[in-house]
């Protein structure tokens, strides 16, 4: 049985301060078998993308002063709701079951947790959130092992955001969704060449939330029932090949097509959950235009619940799409390429005249380079985001 151990007054809080990574579905997790437990009804693979330029960061601590659990997320204070709630709850019942923590499970928590990129931007912002909360909530109480189990219990995708590189999200088959859990195909070293651009929709409108979107898939989509039975499956042992042997062209065939198809399965869902708006009809005309020129795959798409595109391609074809991009989608405006440093190419007129496009000026509002990432990582007490009181730092400013 645990004892309760009481704080003195002279001991201080321990503060944990974690970054998590946001990762992108190649193969997409749609619909779960059991919604408390956030069971899958099949199988997803995911690149996990590089903390530089988009991360959470959160920092921990508990305290037998503290009269509630509190969340701070992007400065402003949380509501807490039923799956934080959830979560906190199965990685407490997790540190009860450690003989000694060091940390009591039975105090409060305070949680401080930031973004480096905008939220706003609809960018997978959760999935980087809950890993980023589990990983520094297990340092805190000392649990070891697998940590995927319980970042999916906050947000599905979040399981895959606690390994670096690729990553396979298993859906299991025991009821207790014990055996759903990510197992990393690959580290982060594995494929260097490959690169992402994060095409930010010029888009701000409310789109219906992925668990909403969801649950009335898997009630009224007969083609999600057909894609998580016959389709995924394959195309998951396909794109593990496909990652294995670095294997470009087929890489960006199955990511495409997956994708298509998981919004296909929206468009079949009643009512319909629509994401993409012209600009990402655009940027997939282009994409499969350029590879039909190019007598080559060299770039792909993938949308989650959103607009934005999200295109992997090698690093030697970055530069012609980011010129790509400026020209079709950007209305001039500064900033237009964001990330990691990149050269962009000069477009060929004869080019621009064989292409089939209209110019969408302002349809992106900004291009974010970035490449494969890793997994969380543990920071030291500089980057607390919360004082020895456990109270935000920047409460204090
Ligand atoms: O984890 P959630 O509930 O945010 O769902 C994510 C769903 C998609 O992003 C559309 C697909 C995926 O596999 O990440």
């Amino acid at each position: 049985m645990f004892q309760i151990r009481k704080m003195s007054s002279e001991e201080v809080l321990k503060l944990v301060t974690c970054t998590a990574p946001v990762n992108i579905a190649v193969i997409k997790y749609w619909g779960k078998r059991n919604e408390t437990l956030i069971l899958p009804v099949n199988d997803s693979i995911s690149v996990t993308l590089s903390s530089n330029q988009m991360n959470a960061k959160t920092t921990v601590t508990a305290s037998p002063s503290f009269t509630e659990d509190k969340i701070w997320l992007n400065r402003e204070l949380q509501i807490k709701s039923g799956r934080l709630s959830l979560c906190l709850e199965e990685v407490r019942a997790n540190a009860r079951m450690i003989a000694n923590p060091p940390v009591n499970p039975e105090w409060k928590v305070h949680v401080c947790s930031e973004n480096n990129f905008p939220t706003a931007a609809g960018l997978a912002s959760s999935a980087a959130g809950y890993a980023c909360l589990v990983t520094a909530l297990c340092k805190l109480y000392n649990i070891t092992g697998d940590t995927s189990v319980l970042a999916r219990r906050g947000s599905g995708s979040a399981c895959r955001s606690v390994y670096g590189g690729f990553v396979h999200w298993q859906m299991g088959v025991r009821e207790d969704g014990r055996d759903s859990i990510a197992v990393q195909l690959a580290p982060s070293s594995h494929w260097p060449e490959l690169r992402v651009l994060i095409c930010v929709a010029s888009d701000s409108r409310k789109k219906t939330s992925s668990s909403v979107g969801m649950k009335n898939s898997v009630e009224t989509s007969p083609l999600l029932k057909f894609r998580a039975e016959h389709c995924v499956p394959k195309r998951t042992r396909e794109m593990i090949q496909a990652i294995q042997d670095k294997n470009f062209p087929v890489f960006a065939e199955l990511t495409m097509k997956d994708s298509n198809q998981f919004h296909a399965v929206c468009q079949d869902t009643y009512p319909p959950c629509v994401y993409l708006n012209q600009a990402s009809h655009a940027v997939s005309s282009l994409v499969h235009q350029i590879n039909s020129s190019s007598h080559n795959l060299v770039a792909a798409y993938t949308f989650d619940a959103g607009p934005n595109a999200c295109i992997f391609l090698l690093e030697k074809d970055v530069p012609h799409f980011l010129a790509l991009f400026r020209y079709y989608f950007s209305d001039g405006a500064s900033e237009f390429i964001r990330g990691e440093t990149a050269v962009e190419s000069k477009l060929e007129d004869s080019e621009i005249a064989s292409l089939s496009m209209d110019k969408i000026p302002g349809g992106l509002k900004y291009v974010l380079v970035t490449k494969v990432g890793d997994g969380p990582e543990l920071l030291g007490e500089d980057d607390h985001l919360m004082d020895q009181n456990g109270e935000p730092l920047f409460c204090s400013k």
